[in-house]
């Protein structure tokens, strides 16, 4: 009993120690302000050791029990706001043994057996993020959801497609917003590809080197469900690339809400009035009463520099650190954790957002008309007709000046004036140079063409339906137990 007493004295480490740690080192160290969010990873991932040490006989199943009986007692405290933490103890992996300790006495002394922070804190890591990536896919998914529902209401919304950012070609508004689809979709492969090297299971490597003790870390795996474990001490304990993967496909996934972003400001500008914002998510100008900013967008392309930030340091901290374990890892969490939050706070706001865009058709249909971007379906016509590609550029391009130089569109000129540049065009030429013919005419696989964007919508669809019959089996199959 004393010398119980005297261990939750100290530090849980201090037995080596004569001095007190100085108050400004216990700030300076402590990760408690944000690790502290991962209470409930690091509780469940010590029941899974402690029944393992039970079932091992490495500690007496009565001291199993005990130490069982008192997490879960931890547990509610945390949930109900009744825990103390303390900042002395460094962080949270400390201050629920320290609790458990003071809970069970002797007993709880035993659960950091064949386990070291440093393989607990790689474990409670793994397990927040297989989580959040979870989360986070959803949230693709909805927001995903609502680009499909908006290109399905706009299959016959024709507007410019843009390259240099300049009218390029007439584009359906559902293909443009298609193309956001699939940046996404290769978002959720990227994250789901991440989520298996997450799923790894590092207890059991203790310090650095695995224990002497008879561990079985296969029930650990298997209880906390990781189809893998890790197969070197060293390697699992020093390891982060895994966070850096998950920042990394968060950046990329930032990047293209970014530019989702610019273009929804840059369409919401009155010089193009494409698309209208809703109100509830504008803000006005504190001094310019006619203002309505789209903040939430500008945000959203702000906040990637932010997440490209943290990728660059949790690189930056884990590049120099000889093997294995070093403290420098502590800085792992921020960059992760504020990661989760911004990533799942933009997909949150754009999703709900993106339902209540109005697409003003009127403007992008006028815009679409105005100048010359069917100059490329009348280079194509000749080449149908027989003519080179680059030939045909060139007559298309004389065209095109002889429009400017007389204030005209190509829509404008009769046959009489198409026959002076060519003897290949027809009178029918005109048929196809609207901007709906050129649309409907892009019927190449992938291409703008109505028919192919339909096909496409109902192919994501049918997916869809196709994985959510999966998800409801795999849940079957759960449910009988054969997971
Ligand atoms: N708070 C530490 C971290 O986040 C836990 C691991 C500490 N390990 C140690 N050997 N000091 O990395």
């Amino acid at each position: 009993m004393l010398s119980f007493i005297l261990t939750l004295m100290k530090k849980l480490w201090g037995g080596r120690f004569t001095e007190k740690t100085e108050k400004v080192v216990e700030s300076f160290t402590s990760s408690l302000a944000f690790d502290v969010r991962l209470w409930k990873y690091d509780i469940e991932g010590s029941v899974a050791h402690v029944k393992m040490l039970g079932k091992q006989k490495i500690i007496p199943q009565k001291d199993a029990v005990l130490i069982l009986r008192g997490l879960e007692e931890i547990r509610e405290d945390i949930q109900a706001g009744k825990f103390r933490f303390h900042d002395s103890l460094e962080d949270v992996h400390m201050n629920i043994e320290h609790a458990l300790i003071r809970k069970t006495g002797p007993a709880g002394g035993k659960l950091h057996t064949a386990r070291s922070r440093n393989d607990q804190v790689a474990l409670d890591l793994r397990l927040y993020l297989r989580d959040e990536i979870s989360e986070v896919l959803k949230l693709v998914k909805k927001f995903q959801k609502t680009i499909v529902s908006a290109a399905e209401k706009h299959v016959d919304t024709v507007m410019p497609g843009f390259t240099h950012f300049q009218k390029a070609q007439p584009v359906l508004l559902a293909h443009h917003l298609l193309a956001y689809f699939d940046m996404l979709e290769r978002d959720r492969e990227r994250f789901g590809d991440c989520l298996k090297r997450v799923n790894v299971l590092p207890l059991g490597s203790a310090a650095l080197a695995g224990t002497t003790l008879p561990v079985d870390r296969r029930y650990v795996a298997r209880l906390l469900k990781f189809p893998k474990m890790s197969e070197n001490s060293m390697d699992a304990v020093s390891d982060r690339d895994f966070a850096v993967e998950f920042i990394s496909a968060s950046a990329m996934l930032m990047t293209h809400l970014s530019r989702f972003s610019e273009e929804m400001i840059i369409w919401n500008n009155d010089e193009f009035g494409f698309v209208g914002l809703p109100d509830a998510f504008t803000t006005g100008s504190s001094i310019m009463p006619q203002k309505k900013n789209p903040d939430v967008l500008e945000l959203t392309r702000g906040k990637a520099g932010r997440v490209y930030g943290h990728l660059m340091s949790l690189l930056t901290v884990m590049k120099g650190l000889p093997l294995a374990y070093n403290r420098d890892m502590q800085e792992d969490k921020e960059p992760v954790f504020d990661t989760v939050d911004t990533v799942k706070a933009c997909l949150d706001v754009l999703a709900e957002m993106m339902p209540k865009v109005r697409f003003n058709r009127n403007a992008m249909k006028k815009s679409a008309e105005g100048g010359f971007l069917t100059a490329t379906d009348l280079a194509e016509y000749l080449v149908k007709r027989g003519m080179p590609f680059r030939e045909a550029h060139r007559v298309t391009g004389e065209v095109v000046r002889y429009c400017i130089d007389n204030k005209k569109i190509l829509g404008d000129l009769s046959a009489e004036e198409f026959s002076r540049f060519s003897d290949l065009i027809r009178g029918d030429v005109a048929h196809y140079l609207t901007v709906k013919a050129s649309v409907e005419g892009k019927t190449s696989p992938g291409g703008t063409s109505g028919k192919t964007v339909l096909a496409r919508i109902r192919q994501i669809k049918g997916q869809k339906a196709k994985g959510k019959r999966q998800e409801i089996k795999g849940k079957r199959r759960e449910a009988r137990g054969e997971g």
